[in-house]
């Protein structure tokens, strides 16, 4: 049992600072030996000294992408990490970090496991092209990059379209734009609103959402969760919060289900912004991404 802990500190994805303090934080609150614990041997990759360095010195919009030579170069580099750790056979976890790093964890564990599926935990469904972004953010965007729906981009020529559409399924969702509205349509993406959840509850959302995107459940797992998806209450420290969230078990089930299938071979876990709201939201905020971890990580299977 080993653990690939990849810290990916960048918030160029978006305009808040702090979100880079994300990874530093889980760890510092005693992740690595939680894990320990748990009977994983860990390995740290901060990337501390990487991502500063990576930044480049003139970063200007292009085609509306706010930083896109900071954050590409970040996560072209990262994704190396990533594909090479999961063949490695590790089970990889990144922290985040702001949710552009879906481009590293994405791009990197398709390398190493093409009929993988994903599972993206969110508020939003982070599928803006670069033409369709309202804001420009990157964090907004890494879906449409690695579906190869987004329109040609200079900096992001890297990132191979390694998922097809069919096999990604969204849990959570609650505040979509009107384009990425119209892709999800388009593309027959498989989603699950908050409105689902309430309807079915979490136990069949998952259950669907399994049937669908992993059928005879052979499929590799990766699983990308942006606490956001949970309520603001629950997880009050990230830069998009949207109430009406995910509760605190809701969240935990849905980690604790994939471990459970035995298939679950990589995690993210993002948009934790420890400088948001007050010091003690941020304690709360950063104790329930180390939980998650830990669910997806098999803590609470008997
Ligand atoms: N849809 C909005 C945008 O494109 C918000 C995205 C928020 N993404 C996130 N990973 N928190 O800017
Ligand atoms: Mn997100
Ligand atoms: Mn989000
Ligand atoms: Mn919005």
């Amino acid at each position: 049992k080993d653990v690939a802990v990849i810290g990916i500190p960048i918030n160029a994805g978006q305009p808040r600072q702090g979100v880079e303090k994300g990874p530093a934080k889980l760890i510092e609150f005693g992740l690595l030996n939680q894990l320990e614990e748990m009977g994983w041997k860990t390995h740290h990759t901060s990337n501390e000294e990487l991502v500063v360095k990576l930044q480049p010195k003139h970063d200007p919009d292009v085609l509306n992408l706010k930083q896109p030579k900071w954050v590409s170069a970040v996560t072209k580099t990262i994704s190396e990490q990533v594909r090479s750790s999961a063949i490695d056979g590790k089970f990889v976890l990144t922290l985040g970090g702001d949710h552009s790093l879906g481009l590293a964890s994405v791009s990197g564990v398709f390398a190493a496991y093409p009929d993988a599926c994903l599972i993206w935990v969110d508020a939003h469904s982070d599928i803006n092209t670069p033409a369709s972004s309202p804001s420009g953010n990157i964090h907004g965007c890494p879906i449409a990059f690695l579906t190869g729906i987004a329109e040609d981009h200079p900096d992001f020529r890297w990132v191979k379209p390694c998922l097809d559409a069919q096999r990604l399924v969204y849990i959570g969702l609650r505040d979509i734009d009107d384009g990425e509205k119209k892709i999800i349509k388009e593309k027959n993406i498989k989603a699950f609103s908050m409105h689902h959840v309430d309807k079915y509850g979490i136990g069949k959302v998952v259950d669907i959402a399994l049937d669908h995107v992993n059928p005879d459940r052979n499929r590799p797992i990766h699983l990308s969760f942006d606490v956001d998806a949970l309520d603001p209450s629950v997880a009050p420290s990230t830069g998009t919060p949207v109430r009406g969230g995910l509760t605190f078990r809701e969240g935990h089930y849905i980690c604790e289900a994939l471990a459970e299938t035995g298939l679950l071979v990589s995690a993210d876990i993002v948009e934790v912004n420890p400088d948001l709201v007050d010091e003690m939201a941020a304690f709360q905020t950063i104790q329930v991404g180390c939980s998650l971890a830990r669910c997806c990580l098999g803590e609470s299977l008997l």
